[in-house]
């Protein structure tokens, strides 16, 4: 797998406590609580397909698809997968990812798709391609809800981290902050119906699928993506 800097973190982990202790660095029930709040914005219906796009252990996929039709959690990393796999009933799939941009997600399969403590460790230029990814696997008026840490909130992190990013070693997780305008950009170029709510130290996206977007008509900085 061509891997970036920092995607490693995920893929080495040699317990479940381990896994557990990466998904999560906070305070698992009240965070989960928070994110479960949070998702109600995506009204999942008994009907709804949905997508956990990094799924982790399955935190928040295990209480979400009580109130789905089917679920698949994807992640890039089987060894956290493989801690998940024990929550499986008959409504749910887990897809095991073979690149970060989440490559191998059905075409205009999901009805909804949500994203948690995710985005934020992909590169940007990839983060795009990831939410490229993520739209064509809607239906089209199927809705995405991703959650973006936000930079003007945690610059002093941000500094921190950017001041540590080359002593850190290899093993930790790379971490990318948003702008609202940055995210406006974004959203804006993928031409979704989109609201960005500020809700703590994050920004919460919310979007609806309008049609199927093809990577290579991404023109940034005047080059093709391809
Ligand atoms: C902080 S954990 C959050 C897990 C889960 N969303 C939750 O909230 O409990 C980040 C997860 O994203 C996965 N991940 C990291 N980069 C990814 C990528 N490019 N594509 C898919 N999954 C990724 C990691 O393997 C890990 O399971």
């Amino acid at each position: 797998m061509d891997i970036s800097e920092g995607t490693e973190y995920w893929l080495n982990i040699n317990s479940e406590a381990e896994a557990k202790g990466k998904v999560m660095t906070g305070d698992w029930e009240k965070t989960t609580k928070q994110h479960l709040e949070i998702l109600k914005k995506l009204d999942i219906k008994p009907t709804d397909i949905v997508l956990d796009y990094g799924c982790g252990v399955g935190r928040l996929l295990v209480p979400i698809r009580e109130n789905c039709k089917q679920i698949i959690g994807a992640d890039i990393s089987d060894k956290i997968l493989s801690y998940a796999i024990k929550e499986v009933d008959g409504k749910t799939l887990f897809l095991s990812l073979k690149d970060e941009t989440g490559k191998g997600l059905p075409l205009e399969y999901f009805d909804k798709a949500y994203s948690i403590i995710v985005l934020q460790h992909i590169e940007k230029h990839k983060a795009i391609r990831t939410l490229i990814r993520i739209n064509n696997s809607l239906k089209i008026g199927g809705w995405m809800l991703i959650q973006f840490p936000n930079l003007n909130e945690l610059r002093e992190m941000y500094t921190l981290y950017m001041k540590n990013k080359y002593s850190f070693g290899s093993l930790e997780p790379r971490m990318e902050f948003y702008t609202r305008t940055e995210l406006r950009y974004i959203f804006d170029m993928l031409k979704m119906n989109y609201t960005i709510e500020q809700i703590g130290t994050d920004y919460i996206v919310t979007a609806k699928k309008t049609k199927n977007i093809i990577p290579r008509d991404f023109f940034v900085g005047g080059h093709t993506w391809k």
